[in-house]
């Protein structure tokens, strides 16, 4: 049985202990990801932005299960997937990728492209046939838009958004159903960072993939996703359809965030908010709503506890006291 949702997160939370003393005790903690929860339907891109530091990494990875989680839920196809044993860790490994910022530091600049891809297709027993391992890579380059000649070459002879696309290629070999995608984008010339995106939105129809969509660039955002989440300093503080949250915003910090982006069109421009103050530490964040020294509608009840999560319509939730109508 496959749920409507592909991949449901509840009130997951990471820390990074850290040691220090003499006996290497903990003294403290980095509380990076606190209670998150949302859900991504199958085919759905669900965008993630926030400031540097927010925790935005620390999420993707807690799902890849790169790092475990202190504590909360991952479903995914409606299994806890947190309860998987290592038989079962590997086949979720399968259907579960990443794309990171950097194409460069995540491809061994010793192997060919040919190698690159092939290691995956090793790794999970897939094509044991040569043939039929070679015809597997040209369709995968011709996934990704690359020449068959890219098979014997290595990672330096490509400008950035070809490798970028060696690495999504990596990702197709085993055939995922949810790609967890962190900057992919980043690191690119803007005219190479539409390819990609262009790129990435054709496999998802092609293909039925499921993303997660980490970015700073909220155009980007906007473009790719379905649903937008914003966090702060380890907390989900909004979350709603992707025209929605850019129209209609409720927490002060969306739209603070929003109000920077450049528009074209003048019927969409607002008056741009600039926040004081530099974002708190994670590992001593201000008590109550962690956004209310910086924020311009905070009362005292925002200094008690954190705001709980309301509701607004359909999808869109948020967690503020004092919300923007
Ligand atoms: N392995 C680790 N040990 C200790 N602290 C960590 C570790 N990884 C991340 N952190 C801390 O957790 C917090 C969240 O980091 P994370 O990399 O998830 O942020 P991010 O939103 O991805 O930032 P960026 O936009 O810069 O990529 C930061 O304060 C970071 O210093
Ligand atoms: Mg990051």
């Amino acid at each position: 049985m496959s749920s409507e949702y592909l991949l449901e997160v509840n009130n997951l939370t990471k820390r990074f202990p850290i040691k220090g003393g003499l006996f290497g005790r903990e003294v403290g903690a980095v509380k990076a990801v606190n209670d998150v929860s949302f859900k991504i339907k199958r085919g759905e891109t669900l965008g993630l932005v926030g400031e540097s530091g927010c925790g935005k990494t620390t999420l993707g990875r807690c799902i890849l299960r790169l790092l475990e989680p202190t504590s909360g839920e991952i479903l995914y196809n409606g299994q806890n997937i947190l309860n998987y044993g290592p038989k079962e860790m590997r086949e979720l490994r399968r259907k579960i990728q990443i794309i990171f910022q950097d194409p460069y530091a995540s491809l061994n600049p010793r192997m060919t492209i040919g190698s690159i891809l092939s290691e995956p297709l090793r790794i999970h027993n897939l094509f044991e046939g040569k043939k039929e391992r070679q015809k597997r890579l040209y369709e995968l380059l011709d996934q990704v838009q690359l020449p068959k000649d890219a098979l014997n070459k290595y990672p330096h002879e490509f400008s950035g958004g070809q490798r970028q696309r060696v690495c999504i290629a990596r990702a197709l070999a085993v055939e995922p159903d949810f790609i967890v995608c962190d900057e992919p984008v980043s690191a690119l010339d803007v005219s190479v960072q539409a390819q990609v995106i262009n790129l990435l939105t054709d496999l998802q129809k092609d293909l039925g993939l499921t993303y997660l969509f980490i970015a700073h660039d909220l155009k980007v955002v906007e473009y790719i996703s379905t649903k937008v989440a914003v966090m702060y300093l380890g907390n989900m503080v909004e979350l709603a359809e992707a025209s929605e949250l850019y129209g209609d915003s409720r927490h002060p910090y969306t739209k603070a965030l929003f109000s920077a982006i450049p528009v074209a069109d003048p019927s969409r421009k607002t008056d741009r908010i600039l926040l004081e103050g530099d974002i708190p530490s994670p590992m001593n964040p201000p008590a109550g709503c962690h956004f209310h020294p910086r924020c311009w509608k905070a009362t005292d009840e925002c200094k008690t506890a954190y705001p709980s999560r309301t509701d607004a319509s359909g999808s869109h939730y948020y967690r503020c006291y004092n919300p923007i109508n």
